[in-house]
């Protein structure tokens, strides 16, 4: 998987992963075989896994080829216009393989079918299923009808699409399980939806409203994927921080969690700044697990612009947080999402961003130009009136400065030895393994005697703005 995506919990709509592990059980009357494909976030990477699980429950088979398929089922992401594009330009290509394998199912899922619903099938007439992020557990009657619809010889054309766009607040699929690709690393979705209604964002819109899975399954989960092998289990939510269950809170969660026997390492992405307790605070700084990292999206450090964008803090509550964060933990390492050129920005307002990042130094961030997306509040209320070429300036002045604050966070890191958990093979090299720091850093060191899974020390020797290089010691 690219390292370079795993935060934050949206990113720039590139697909993440290759499909869940093959996978099969007993038999249905129309058994299809899946490949699934993923765009996005983790929580869509996430949800393909319970996709694949829902599947396999059902007697169809995922697998790992387009070749071996035939359904294809592109798990989507509508968080920026590129993002659609992207997916736009994908179906295009499965159409011309349809042309040639006529009976190929073509599905999209996920927040871009949510987001486009008819339009979707409009612009593209050969989409089969359309199905949005609370409607997965109709895949097996859409393939079923879909598949009566192949077998009765309707040409293409004529035959009609599933549409299954129902929002649930009751869905929380807590009797799925999900299949895995088999690694080191877990995703767990504690919290689907949102509730906080950021006027740029759509996420509330195509993924509902905010609903939490109960903590005692959430702790059962991790015992199991423990079990499996798993080293580390990331919590993911779209305002993660917000869990509750009945009394229980994110904090509580994180301690159970934390707790679980064999466990080495808790994450979460993504949490909202409003909802950065004592209680979260407190688990991260005492519990061992619980590593010192937190993705702390800023979005803009003009409290003019975090109004506009409803985003319920000021500048100056946010920098208190920060501090009051380094107060209580001193080496934790915090990680943001910007966005640019959003409504009415002004010089003034942009430079109020600038500044903040050079003051706070984040380990690194995530920087986007405000994309309008149809349907959000903002597309409502505020003229999308930044130039585009205004937009890319400010993004890349702001680029320069993460970089070099990058980069010197990095070297000052020289000599140190820091645990890392050891995840694979690196990419470049194959006598060298790759892993993260606590502070989910990667670092890269000679593989020695080492063992994927283990936590080892490595001397840091040399940097880069995004990599640790040195040696086990
Ligand atoms: N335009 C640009 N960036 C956006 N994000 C969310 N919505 C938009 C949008 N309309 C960014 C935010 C969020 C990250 C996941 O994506 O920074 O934290």
């Amino acid at each position: 998987m690219n390292d370079k995506i795993l935060f934050p919990l949206y990113d720039k709509g590139e697909q993440v992963n290759t499909p869940p592990q093959e996978s099969q059980a007993a038999t249905p009357s129309h058994a299809r075989r899946v490949y699934i494909e993923t765009y996005g976030c983790q929580m869509n990477v996430s949800d393909s896994e319970l996709m694949a699980g829902i599947l396999t429950q059902n007697g169809h088979q995922t697998v790992s080829q387009l070749d071996d398929a035939d359904v294809v089922l592109v798990n989507t992401c509508a968080i920026r216009e590129n993002a659609e594009t992207k997916v736009i330009n994908r179906l295009i290509q499965l159409n011309h393989r349809k042309r040639r394998q006529p009976d190929m199912i073509i599905g999209v899922c996920g927040c871009m079918a949510q987001h486009l619903r008819d339009k979707l099938l409009d612009a593209a007439p050969y989409v089969d299923l359309v199905m949005g992020p609370d409607a997965y557990r109709d895949l097996p009657v859409a393939l079923d009808s879909l598949a009566r619809g192949v077998e009765s010889h309707v040409s293409m054309t004529d035959r009609d699409p599933f549409v299954g766009l129902r929002l649930d607040k009751s869905e929380d699929y807590a009797d799925i399980a999900p299949i895995r690709k088999e690694g080191i690393r877990a995703w767990l979705t504690i919290q689907r939806g949102c509730d906080k209604m950021c006027t740029f964002c759509i996420v509330p819109f195509v993924r509902g409203r905010e609903r939490s899975l109960p903590l005692k399954l959430l702790v059962e989960d991790v015992e199991k994927l423990v079990d499996q092998g798993f080293k580390e289990v990331v919590l993911l939510g779209q305002t993660v921080n917000s869990y509750h269950d009945n009394a229980a809170d994110f904090g509580d969660l994180l301690y159970a969690v934390g707790d679980v026997n064999g466990l080495e390492r808790v994450r979460f992405t993504s949490p909202h700044p409003a909802d950065a307790t004592d209680s979260m605070i407190d688990a991260m700084a005492s519990s061992p697990s619980v590593c010192k990292h937190l993705h702390l999206p800023l979005q803009s450090g003009s409290t003019e612009v975090l109004e506009r964008m409803r985003r319920t803090y000021t500048a100056e509550e946010y920098r208190d947080l920060v501090s009051k964060l380094r107060e209580r933990i001193p080496d934790i390492a915090i990680t943001t999402d910007v966005i640019v050129g959003f409504c009415g920005e002004t010089e003034e307002e942009f430079m109020e961003t600038y500044k903040m990042m050079a003051d706070i130094r984040y380990d690194s961030a995530f920087m986007f130009k405000y994309s309008e997306r149809e349907g959000t509040l903002a597309h409502k209320a505020f003229p999308d009136d930044v130039p585009e070429t205004v937009k890319g300036e400010r993004l890349e002045r702001i680029i320069g400065l993460q970089e070099k604050i990058s980069a010197g966070i990095n070297t000052a890191t020289v000599g140190d030895t820091v645990p890392v958990l050891v995840e694979g093979e690196s990419r470049r090299d194959a006598d060298n393994y790759h892993g993260k720091t606590d502070g989910f850093k990667t670092a890269v060191f000679p593989k020695a005697d080492s063992k994927i899974g283990e936590v080892v020390n490595v001397r840091v020797d040399t940097t880069t703005a995004h990599t640790l290089i040195g040696q086990i010691v």
